[in-house]
């Protein structure tokens, strides 16, 4: 039972659904990277619970490894346009095939300066999964390749996705009531 419920508007995305969509991107990826040397790039914070159910439909050997950017100012529901690396990766993906995996590309200002990024230490390829996709906020003209579900512009929470760090522990995923958060 969840304890603090009565601070969600509605649920925008069930569980089933995620899991629904979860197994089928493993699948596909499975699939598309057979006989690959798959590296997954999970970008913290909130990719830890996508990430975590995703690579359990993964049929294929892979390895994984871990970012940590920073785009938005703490607190805020905007993007700022400015990211920051707080950790880069741990291991070499010279000739690997990248796969960046992302809890939602909003602006694109995340995922732009990834790819440039990671194209710098010479990958086979790189794409990227997103289990959620803002199209009517972005900025930058940027696409993942894998998309779980296009969402409208408003600001959701729960699964990995947070509020001022909170709400990442909501299995589903839901809007938050509009008096608890700031507008912008
Ligand atoms: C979120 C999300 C993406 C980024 C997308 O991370 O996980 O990395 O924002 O936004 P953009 O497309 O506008 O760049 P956030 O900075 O909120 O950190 P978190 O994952 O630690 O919650």
């Amino acid at each position: 039972m969840i304890s603090f419920e009565n601070e969600i508007e509605k649920v925008l995305i069930t569980s089933e659904q995620i899991a629904n969509k979860t197994k089928e991107l493993g699948e596909l990826i499975s699939k598309d990277y057979l006989g690959k040397d798959l590296v997954l790039i999970g970008v913290l914070k909130g990719c830890f619970v996508f990430l975590s159910d995703l690579i359990r439909h993964i049929s294929i050997h892979c390895t994984i490894d871990f970012m940590d950017v920073s785009s938005y100012e703490n607190t805020s529901t905007t993007s700022s346009g400015v990211v920051r690396i707080l950790k880069d990766l741990d291991d070499n993906i010279e000739n690997k095939h990248v796969l960046i995996v992302e809890d939602i590309v909003d602006t694109g200002y995340t995922l732009k300066y990834l790819i440039n990024f990671l194209k710098g230490r010479g990958p086979a390829s790189i794409k990227t999964v997103a289990l959620f996709n803002k199209p009517s906020r972005r900025i930058v003209d940027i696409q993942a390749e894998y998309i779980g579900f296009d969402i409208p512009n408003e600001f959701i929470i729960g699964y990995g996705l947070d509020f001022d760090e909170k709400y990442r522990n909501l299995p589903y995923v839901g809007v938050l009531k509009k008096e608890l958060f700031p507008q912008g």
